[in-house]
């Protein structure tokens, strides 16, 4: 079976990618390398999976429609999983047509390949936590049934305009289709616009770290080997013709900020300088998933504490750093 992984030079697209050729599948990548971030580590994750055997990169922005359902129907590939965006909330504030371009008609072509190839029997997506919005510190776990019609960045608000996009494309087209809410994903290979990410780096150099919100905040730190068990098993469980199901996909076990980072100096050796500054507009206290609606489809147990898979980071960001 083929499987177009669209933003496979992206963190978790070279996961998921890797995780389907190591079961035998055949999996076409597609993705821009954009400069949002260092293009080295793109080039390098796209190398470790073209090293697998199954593997062929396509470059291709998302958003030349004809290209992208060409490439769906040449490959007649029967699942898709679009993994391909510009992330970031803060980023959103200074370039909103980045949004756009990838997340509204990149996420537009995706829908418009798949209704069009008679081959497509499920389209997985990802989406975000952020469409749940401000949320006061120490709330309830955010459910998929919570009202998500108050975005607090244009981030959020483009990935809340697929899954509504999704919807449509499901009820007009049959289209089977399932929208994978991430919750903060970190590990090897990771974003270096994230926050543990960029913690990292600025520890070992012995620069300051800036925490925002004056570290009262509160995030679902997933690592990326459970997220991968949640994508793949949600893609090998596809809903009935016409459905477009939305999933949490989270630990569900919230860490503060200040222990986050204190669980990071440990894995370092190292403490922090840490600077305190307020909120950033756009960013929300707390996001914490309940996690049962996938459980309940794939069995879906987040297994890794975030002590080890920071170790896990760590080691990882060692090697790539030289
Ligand atoms: N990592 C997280 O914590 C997190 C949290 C919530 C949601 N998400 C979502 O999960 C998905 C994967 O995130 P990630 O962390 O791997 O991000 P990433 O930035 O590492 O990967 C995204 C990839 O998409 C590619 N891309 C962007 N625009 C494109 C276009 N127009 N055409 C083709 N390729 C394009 C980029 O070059 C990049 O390699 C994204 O949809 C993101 O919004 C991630």
């Amino acid at each position: 079976m083929t499987v177009v992984v669209t933003g496979a030079a992206g963190f978790v697209g070279m996961h998921v990618a890797e995780r389907l050729l190591r079961r035998g599948e055949r999996v076409v990548g597609v993705d821009v390398f954009n400069d949002y971030y260092d293009p080295a580590l793109k080039e390098a994750r796209a190398a470790r999976l073209e090293g697998l055997k199954g593997f062929r990169m396509v470059r291709m922005d998302l958003a030349d429609a004809p290209a992208f359902e060409a490439l769906v129907r040449s490959e007649a590939a029967a699942r898709v999983v679009h993994l391909a965006a510009q992330a970031g909330v803060r980023y959103s504030i200074d370039h909103p047509f980045a949004y756009q371009h990838s997340n509204l008609a990149g996420h537009l072509s995706v829908l418009e390949a798949c209704r069009r190839s008679d081959r497509c029997e499920h389209l997985v997506y990802a989406s975000s936590s952020s469409v749940y919005g401000q949320r006061p510190l120490g709330g309830q776990a955010f459910r998929e049934e919570d009202p998500v019609d108050a975005p607090a960045s244009l981030y959020a608000a483009t990935k809340r305009a697929g899954e509504l996009m999704s919807t449509t494309y499901a009820s007009l087209y049959g289209l089977p289709q399932s929208g994978l809410r991430f919750f903060t994903v970190y590990g090897p290979w990771g974003r270096p616009d994230m926050a543990y990410y960029s913690f990292t780096r600025k520890i070992l150099a012995g620069e300051p770290i800036e925490i925002f919100g004056e570290g009262r905040m509160a995030r679902d730190f997933t690592y990326i080997d459970d997220i991968v068990d949640g994508v793949v098993g949600v893609l090998d469980r596809p809903p009935a013709e016409g459905e477009n199901r939305l999933f949490n996909i989270g630990d569900s076990r919230p860490v503060g900020l200040m222990e986050m980072i204190s669980i990071l100096e440990d894995a370092l050796g190292r403490k922090a300088d840490k600077v305190f500054l307020p909120m950033q507009p756009g960013d929300v206290r707390t996001t914490y998933a309940d996690i049962s609606r996938l459980k309940a489809l794939t069995g879906y147990e987040p297994r890794a504490p975030l002590e080890q898979g920071l170790r896990e980071f760590v080691a990882w960001y060692r090697g790539w750093c030289g």
